[in-house]
């Protein structure tokens, strides 16, 4: 789908078109919305009588109305009218598509009537409304496929729209970059082609080294490796540096994604119910390579270093067993007594690699880690553990401003004896109670105590349903808008 900036008026051409224009609570009609009720004599108006007075969330659809050259005309409640911000416009934008996209008409005309920022926010809103991972669908009929093919944005200035859109456009590119790899089901995505999708992004100007077992052997990388050695599968790490801060010396930020291609448990094997959703294990690496992607799209003023621990945790003949030792490249030993906690596995070692070659100002990983964040927080939070306020603080704010919504959980050190092991220096679970927390607190012990968070996605990186427009059924491409935000406010020169 295209998106254009231009000043309103018929589209050229006059293909089959929709209209889509706000009302604000009260009802309050916005001048878009007052001009097009002249031209169809009232019928926005009497439109009115029911019962959608403007409010968020509600709107309705007019067809065919008298004297309009469109198919459709929108009207979408905005909610109250002083209140309105760019949230509410990228919501709009969003629901806009989602209600109109199988209409049947081809373009989508918003006439929103805002400034270039706001309108710019819309068609954000509808460019993630319009994401779809259909390239498996060889016998879609044309009938189910979405009919838009082009979004008109009506505005006084295109050109400032354009531009304040521009920022906006890489961003939505890095996020749909998540949520290919995200979508894309494991006998396709395995680490190695992971690995090479993420290569492809030097043409952007990232510099992306990739590691494979015999170089991850060398470093001491036992958690990680033993994670994998039942797969057929190479593991891989891949280490993506964006400099783009003035002095390429500036200390860098540093994220590092949990990417388990597919997690069957290992030979603590899952049952067969929903194990297809570990396709999308690797939801935590997918985050931080759409973030690296978005940061290098948009001439971000930051150094910013993005990690992926890319396995498969797969049962075979060579798989680690429970009750098996491993050695960590931080020296500590860990007994592996559930094969299926394999995620702290393949953390340990890529924050203990990340803080001893980086020195970063930070560290935030990002992991579907635990099924108990679920149960815990349901599907509109991921959890955020961190040993520093000051980094929580920017992070929940860079989750409200952007709709990924994040909730603080405790790291209570007198739960750290959970973790005791008879014969290694830690075990690798914890046990049924605080299942999230006893999780967080053994990635902990390999940060060597620089500021970090980590963010536990389990809850957040598939939503299905999805409650909202911008995000459609299956990968959300939950993080790269919050992290894309916590550097934009808090990191960038
Ligand atoms: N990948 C899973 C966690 C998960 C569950 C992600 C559901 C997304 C949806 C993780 O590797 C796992 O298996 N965790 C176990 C930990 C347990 C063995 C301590 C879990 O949550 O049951
Ligand atoms: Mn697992
Ligand atoms: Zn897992």
């Amino acid at each position: 789908m295209q998106i254009q900036f231009q000043t309103a008026g018929p589209v050229a051409g006059a293909p089959l078109s929709a209209i889509a224009v706000l009302v604000f609570e009260g009802p309050v009609l916005s001048a878009a919305a007052e001009a097009l009720d002249a031209e169809t004599g009232g019928a926005v108006s009497r439109a009115l009588a029911g019962r959608f007075k403007g409010a968020k969330g509600q709107a309705v659809e007019l067809v065919a109305p008298a004297n309009l050259h469109a198919a459709q005309l929108l009207l979408i409640g905005a909610g109250p009218k002083d209140a309105f911000n760019a949230q509410g416009a990228e919501a709009a934008g969003a629901e806009a598509y989602k209600a109109l996209k199988n209409s049947g008409s081809t373009v989508l005309d918003l006439r929103f009537d805002l400034g270039p920022d706001l309108l710019a926010q819309a068609a954000f809103g509808v460019r993630l409304a319009a994401y779809r991972f259909d390239k498996y669908l060889t016998r879609e009929k044309p009938e189910k496929k979405p009919s838009i093919q082009t979004t008109i944005v009506a505005a006084e200035d295109p050109d400032a729209v354009i531009a304040a859109f521009e920022p906006l456009a890489g961003l939505a590119e890095g996020i749909a970059f998540t949520r290919d790899l995200v979508s894309e089901p494991a006998n396709i995505l395995y680490p190695v082609e992971f690995a090479q999708r993420v290569k492809a992004l030097e043409r952007l100007g990232l510099v992306v080294e990739i590691l494979d077992e015999p170089a991850m052997a060398k470093l001491g990388m036992g958690a990680l490796l033993g994670v994998g050695q039942g797969s057929v599968r190479e593991s891989q790490l891949v280490v993506i540096q964006w400099t783009g801060a003035a002095d390429h010396a500036t200390q860098p930020v540093a994220f590092v994604g949990k990417g388990v291609c597919f997690d069957t448990g290992g030979i603590s094997i899952k049952g067969a119910e929903g194990m297809e959703d570990m396709k999308w294990d690797m939801g935590g690496a997918g985050a931080v390579a759409g973030l690296m992607y978005a940061l290098a799209a948009r001439k971000a003023k930051v150094n910013a270093i993005g990690i992926l621990s890319l396995v498969e945790n797969m049962p075979d003949g060579n798989a680690q067993r429970p009750g098996d030792i491993v050695t960590s490249m931080s020296g500590q030993t860990i007994e592996v007594i559930n094969t299926d906690a394999e995620g702290r596995l393949v953390l340990a070692d890529a924050l203990w690699y990340c803080q001893d070659r980086f020195k970063p100002k930070f560290m935030v990983d990002l992991a579907t880690l635990t099924g108990a964040i679920i149960i815990a927080l349901g599907n509109d939070y991921a959890g955020l553990f961190s040993n520093n306020d000051e980094l929580s603080a920017n992070l929940l704010a860079a989750g409200a401003t952007e709709g990924e919504n994040l909730w603080r959980m405790p790291l209570p050190p007198q739960y750290d004896k959970m973790l005791d092991s008879m014969g290694a220096d830690m075990k690798n679970i914890g046990g049924r109670a605080g299942g999230s927390i006893t999780a967080a607190l053994f990635i902990q012990k390999f940060v060597n105590g620089l500021p970090w968070a980590h963010l536990d996605i389990a809850s957040t990186a598939w939503m299905k349903p999805s409650s909202r427009a911008v995000i459609p059924d299956g990968a959300s491409g939950f993080g790269v808008r919050l992290l894309n935000r916590l550097v934009a406010d808090s990191y960038e020169d």
